[in-house]
């Protein structure tokens, strides 16, 4: 009988250990990334914040909101005893505020549930808010040497490709199964999980790539299947595409004198908790709100993992010697119920403000 696939991937996971960790150790030593701050350290709370913050968001971006981090909370007790909303406004910018949120509640489980030190093992640190499997196993391969293998985006392509492993991840059964071959292929030493894993994210991120792979200078070359195979960019197998959703806003930047008014979100949905400018579900509704002129301005579009939003921008201006606009006619015509009434803010105060990304552009007019 033809063995199952899975089993097969298990037998070429077996037949390439030790080779590949080797080789892959030996390359990131010479070749791969070392001078990322997070690399200098293997203290767990400053790993745990580059990996959160890495989740969704490329290197170059992380690097301030890393730094800045870590001047306001030096340690995790500094951040699970400070508000919500300092955290909220230092990582405005970075996007998917869940990962914030999330950032809050893991220091303060660490500091109530667990007397302030992280956890050692994988399987622990994924009973903390915000750490998945992927996660839990970068802190422990980093911090503690544990033998455990990351599985994010880049590392299922790049396993994929060397193992041709062609079946759907979208399925849970076939991730497993790589995840299984990728236990197989971890380093038989404790002290090679950093620079190995650290390997696998650096080999994906730079000669791995999603198209036109480097695969003449890839460590690997010589013994990847899907290379063997011919064509390894088609792998991972794209599964049916997730189908993306269209949204509309129209905002209302309305500016008296220095100040802005700003609403706060509700505690759910997307940018909870966070400020913006109101937001209508049309024109109309915009025009209801503030009947009086605005300018239009160039609209955007918010780019998020499943929805484009459009985001439209009326303006409108008054002197600090007119009469404050009224904005008790706001609350009942926004798209959503905000927190509260809403405030004027500022223009110079804007950095004391968890704003997304779209208004912090706008209000700062770059
Ligand atoms: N992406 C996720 N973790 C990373 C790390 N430690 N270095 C570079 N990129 C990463």
């Amino acid at each position: 009988m033809k063995p199952a696939a899975s089993e097969h991937l298990l037998q070429l996971a077996q037949q390439l250990t030790p080779d590949l960790a080797a080789r892959l150790v030996a390359w990131q030593a010479e070749s791969g990334r070392h001078h990322l701050p997070w690399q200098q350290t293997r203290d767990p709370y400053r790993v745990w914040l580059s990996e959160i913050m890495l989740q969704q968001t490329q290197v170059t971006t992380v690097l301030g909101y890393y730094d800045r981090f870590l001047v306001r909370f030096p340690c995790v007790l500094d951040l699970a005893n400070a508000e919500l909303d300092e955290v909220l406004t230092l990582w405005s910018g970075l996007g998917y505020y869940s990962r914030a949120r999330n950032l809050h509640r893991c220091a303060q489980a660490v500091r109530d549930l667990h007397g302030g030190r992280f956890p050692e093992t994988a399987a622990a640190l994924q009973t903390l808010p915000g750490i998945g499997p992927s996660t839990s196993a970068a802190i422990a391969a980093f911090c503690f040497g544990e033998r455990i293998s990351i599985m994010d985006g880049n590392v299922k392509r790049v396993l994929s490709r060397v193992l041709a492993w062609g079946e759907d991840l979208s399925l849970k059964v076939h991730e497993r199964s790589l995840w299984q071959a990728a236990q197989l292929l971890l380093p038989a030493h404790a002290a090679d999980m950093p620079p190995y894993t650290q390997g696998l994210m650096d080999l994906g991120a730079t000669l791995c790539t999603p198209r036109k792979p480097s695969c003449l200078v890839c460590p690997w070359s010589d013994l990847c299947e899907g290379r063997r195979q011919g064509e390894p960019e088609r792998l991972p197998l794209k599964s049916g595409k997730l189908k993306r959703s269209q949204r509309e806003s129209w905002c209302l930047w309305l500016q008296h004198g220095d100040e802005v008014w700003l609403v706060q979100r509700p505690h759910t949905g997307i940018w909870s908790g966070l400020w913006t400018l109101p937001m209508f579900d049309s024109p109309e509704r915009l025009r209801d709100a503030h009947p009086g002129p605005t300018e239009t301005q160039p609209p955007v579009t918010h780019v998020l993992t499943h929805l484009d939003w459009r985001l439209h921008l009326e303006r409108a201006a008054s002197g600090p010697g007119e009469p404050r606009p009224d904005t008790r006619t706001m609350q009942p015509c926004l798209s959503e119920a905000a927190l509260g009434e809403g405030r004027w803010w500022p223009l110079s105060q804007l950095d004391q403000v968890a704003l997304p990304k779209p208004f912090q552009r706008w209000l700062s007019g770059n």
